[in-house]
């Protein structure tokens, strides 16, 4: 069974390994971090359904906000940061 290239992303300025083939999260997941975003009251989410349903995953990408990490494939270079949710968000909780 292949496992992947190996390659190298970046959450919150901190590289990380990721295989191709896997998703952002499964890449963080794999790398032990748990807390993908905070809410508008600081509560820690992280992937939930890891399906692409509930939207509890969702990370900046390269700049673009409320990415969903589990649907998202790791690509070599990507910059993802912890997204902060603000009360201007039209997001849910
Ligand atoms: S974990 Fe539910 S959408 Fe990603």
């Amino acid at each position: 069974m292949d496992s992947g290239e190996k390659f190298e992303i970046k959450i919150d300025g901190i590289r990380i390994a990721a295989r191709k083939g896997q998703t952002i999260a499964e890449s963080l997941l794999a790398s032990g971090l748990r807390v993908f975003r905070r809410t508008k009251q600081n509560a820690p989410r992280g992937v939930y359904c890891g399906i692409g349903i509930c939207f509890e995953c969702r990370m900046i990408v390269n700049g673009i906000p409320n990415v969903r990490t589990c649907m998202t494939p790791a690509e070599p270079g990507c910059e993802i940061s912890t997204q902060y949710d603000t009360a201007m968000d039209c997001t849910n909780e």
